[in-house]
C-alpha cells in the first residue's frame, strides 16, 4: 500500500469504531432519550479536548456467535480530556455495541485508563450504560469485573472517582459504582443485583426494573444514588459543577478561585431561627447565606433529608457542609443520616476539604425501630468519622445541642479546630423538660401543685443550660457570635487553619464501624 492508501486505511478503521453499532442501533438509542457514549462524553468535557484510548482493542471470544458478529472495536470508548481546563479520565460504555456488555477486553480498557489516572492522579468518571456481564465470555466477564472493584478500592481516597448511571446497571455490575465516592442517575436508568426474570424464577414475584431501582428509590430510599437528573444534558452539567468542587488527587488542596463575594456582616442571618426553641425552619436558608453567591451543590438531596450534606465556598474556598435541618423530624440523628453524613466527611477528609458543621440537633432518634435497627452501630459512624478527620473542622451551634448528637456533630472533644455558638444556643446532656422530669421527678410529685412544680423545675434547668455559656466558659466552645457575623467568622477561620497539619499514629487502616 502507497502512503495514501495506509492513512486511508487507517482514516475507514477508526471511522468505523466511531460509528460504534451502526445506524440502526445508534437511532434506537436516541429514540430512547439516550444519547451515544461518544455524544456524552462530548458534552461531559470541555469541546475538542477528549483524547481517546484504545480505539482498536477488540473482543476475542469466539463463541455463541461471538466470531460471526463484525463488532467495530469494544462496547466501551475510554480516554481523558478536561472539565474547566483540568484534566479527568473518562470511561463510557456503548450501549449499540452488544449491549454495552463487558467481558475480557472491555474490561481491559477500563482497567487501563484507571491505572493511569491513579498514575497521573486526577479524576476518574464512568458513564455505565450495559447489559451487564458479556454472556458468552463466561468468567473471563466476571474476571473484569472483579480487576475493576479491586482497582477502585485501591483508587479510593487517592483520586475522585465519580460513576454515571445513563441505562441499566444490572448484576455485579453495580458494585464498581457503589465502591466509587458519588453515583448520578439519569431518570429511566437502572440498578439492581438481581433482575426481575431471575426474581420472578427464584420467587414467583413480579417486580419490574424500577421497582427494584430506579433514580428515584436509590436516591430517595435505598441511598445507593447520590445525585438524579431528568435527562442526560442536565446531568453532564451536574458532573461538571461537582468537579469544579474537587481536587485532582489526594496530595492536592481543592481549587481556590478569587471570589467576587467577600465575607461580610449579613443581619438578615438573625432572623431565620425562629425565638421559639421547637419551631422549625428550612437550614438550607442559614448555608446559602453562608457560602459564596448561595451556591450549594446538595449531595444526597433526596435521602435522610434530616440532615444536610453539599459542597460550597466561602471566598472561593471550597468547603464540605454538614448541617441538621430541623424542618424534617425535628432535625434528630437516625440510622440513616448518620451514614449519609459518615461518608460525606470521610470523602472530604480524604481530599482535603474543610468541614463546616452547622448544629441544630435536639438528640439521636429515639425508638424501637433505632435501637432494633443499629443505631449504636450507625451512629458510631459519625463519631468515627468526625473524630478520624484531619482537616479544618469548624462547629457553628445554631440552636439545640443535646447529648450525643452534641458530640456527634463534631463538638470541641471530637477535634473541631474552632467552634462559635449563636447567643440563642442551647447545649446541654438533654432538652430541659426530659432532663427536669428525670432529676427532679421526686420533688415534682411531692409538690402540692406538681405541673406548677415541673413548669419551675423545667425553668430552672433552661437557665442553667439552654444557653452557649456554660459551655464557653469551660472553653467548649471558642466563642459567642453574632448570628450576623457568621459568614465573617467562618471565613476568618478558614484561612487561620489553611495551613492546618495534624499527625496521628501511623496504622495499616482503622476499623471503621460499618
Ligand atoms: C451479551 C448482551 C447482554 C449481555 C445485552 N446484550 N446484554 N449480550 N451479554 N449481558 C446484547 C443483546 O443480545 C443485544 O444484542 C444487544 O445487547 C442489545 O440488547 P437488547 O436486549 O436488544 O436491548 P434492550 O431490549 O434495550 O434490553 C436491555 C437489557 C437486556 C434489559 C439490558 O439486554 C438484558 O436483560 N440483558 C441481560 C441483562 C443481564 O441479565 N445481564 C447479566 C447480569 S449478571 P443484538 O446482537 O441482538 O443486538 C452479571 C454478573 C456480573 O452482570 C457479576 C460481576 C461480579
Amino acid at each position: 500500500m502507497g502512503e495514501t492508501d495506509v492513512l486511508r486505511d487507517l482514516s475507514a478503521r477508526r471511522q468505523k469504531v466511531l460509528d460504534g453499532g451502526g445506524p440502526k442501533a445508534v437511532e434506537k438509542q436516541h429514540s430512547l432519550g439516550k444519547m451515544t457514549a461518544r455524544e456524552r462524553l462530548e458534552r461531559l468535557l470541555d469541546p475538542g479536548t477528549f483524547t481517546e484510548l484504545d480505539t482498536f482493542v477488540e473482543h476475542r471470544c469466539h463463541d455463541f456467535g461471538m466470531a460471526d458478529k463484525q463488532l467495530p472495536g469494544e462496547g466501551v470508548v475510554t480516554g481523558y480530556g478536561n472539565i474547566d481546563g483540568r484534566k479527568v479520565f473518562v470511561f463510557a460504555q456503548d450501549f449499540t455495541v452488544v449491549g454495552g456488555s463487558l467481558g475480557e477486553m472491555h474490561a481491559k480498557k477500563i482497567c487501563k485508563v484507571m491505572d493511569l489516572a491513579v498514575r497521573v492522579g486526577a479524576p476518574l468518571i464512568g458513564i455505565n450504560d450495559s447489559g451487564g456481564a458479556r454472556i458468552q465470555e463466561g468468567v473471563d466477564a466476571l474476571s473484569g469485573y472483579g480487576q475493576i472493584f479491586y482497582r477502585n478500592t485501591v483508587a479510593s481516597g487517592v483520586i475522585p472517582q465519580i460513576s454515571v448511571i445513563m441505562g441499566p446497571c444490572a448484576g455485579g455490575a453495580v458494585y464498581s459504582p457503589a465502591l466509587t465516592d458519588f453515583i448520578f442517575m439519569v431518570q429511566g436508568a437502572n440498578m439492581f443485583i438481581t433482575g426481575p426474570q431471575v426474581i420472578k424464577a427464584v420467587t414467583g414475584e413480579d417486580v419490574s426494573a424500577d421497582d427494584l431501582g430506579g433514580a428515584i428509590t436509590h436516591n430517595s430510599t435505598s441511598g445507593v444514588a447520590h445525585f438524579m437528573y431528568d435527562d442526560e444534558p442536565t446531568c453532564l452539567a451536574a458532573i461538571r459543577k461537582l468537579v469544579s468542587f474537587l481536587p485532582p488527587n489526594n496530595l492536592l488542596d481543592p481549587p481556590a478561585s478569587e471570589s467576587p463575594f467577600p465575607a461580610v456582616t449579613d443581619a438578615a442571618l438573625r432572623d431565620i431561627v425562629p425565638k421559639e426553641a421547637n419551631r422549625p425552619y428550612d437550614m438550607h436558608d442559614v448555608i446559602s447565606r453562608l457560602v459564596d453567591g448561595g451556591d450549594f451543590l446538595e449531595v444526597h438531596a433526596h435521602y435522610a433529608m434530616n440532615i444536610i450534606v453539599g459542597f460550597g465556598r466561602v471566598e472561593g474556598r471550597p468547603i464540605g457542609i454538614i448541617a441538621n435541618q430541623p424542618r424534617v423530624a425535628a432535625g434528630c440523628l437516625d440510622i440513616n443520616a448518620s451514614d449519609k453524613a459518615g461518608r460525606f466527611i470521610r470523602f472530604c477528609d480524604a481530599f482535603n476539604v474543610p468541614v463546616v458543621n452547622l448544629v441544630d440537633v435536639p438528640g439521636f432518634l429515639p425508638g424501637v425501630n433505632q435501637e432494633t435497627g443499629g443505631i449504636i452501630r450507625h451512629g458510631a459512624k459519625l463519631l468515627y468519622a468526625y473524630s478520624e478527620a484531619t482537616v479544618p473542622k469548624i462547629t457553628v451551634i445554631v440552636r439545640k445541642a443535646y447529648g450525643g448528637a452534641y458530640l456527634a456533630m463534631c463538638s470541641r472533644d471530637l477535634g473541631a479546630d474552632m467552634v462559635f455558638a449563636w447567643p440563642g444556643a442551647e447545649i446541654a446532656v438533654m432538652g430541659p423538660d426530659g432532663a427536669a422530669n428525670i432529676i427532679f421527678r421526686k420533688e415534682i410529685e411531692a409538690a402540692p401543685d406538681s405541673a406548677a412544680a415541673r413548669r419551675e423545675k423545667i425553668a430552672e434547668y433552661r437557665d442553667k443550660f439552654a444557653n452557649p455559656y456554660v459551655a464557653a466558659s469551660r472553653g467548649y466552645v471558642d466563642d459567642v457570635i453574632d448570628p450576623a457575623d457568621t459568614r465573617l467568622r467562618v471565613a476568618g477561620a478558614l484561612s487561620m487553619l489553611e495551613s492546618k497539619r495534624e499527625a496521628r499514629p501511623s496504622k495499616k487502616h482503622g476499623n471503621f464501624p460499618v
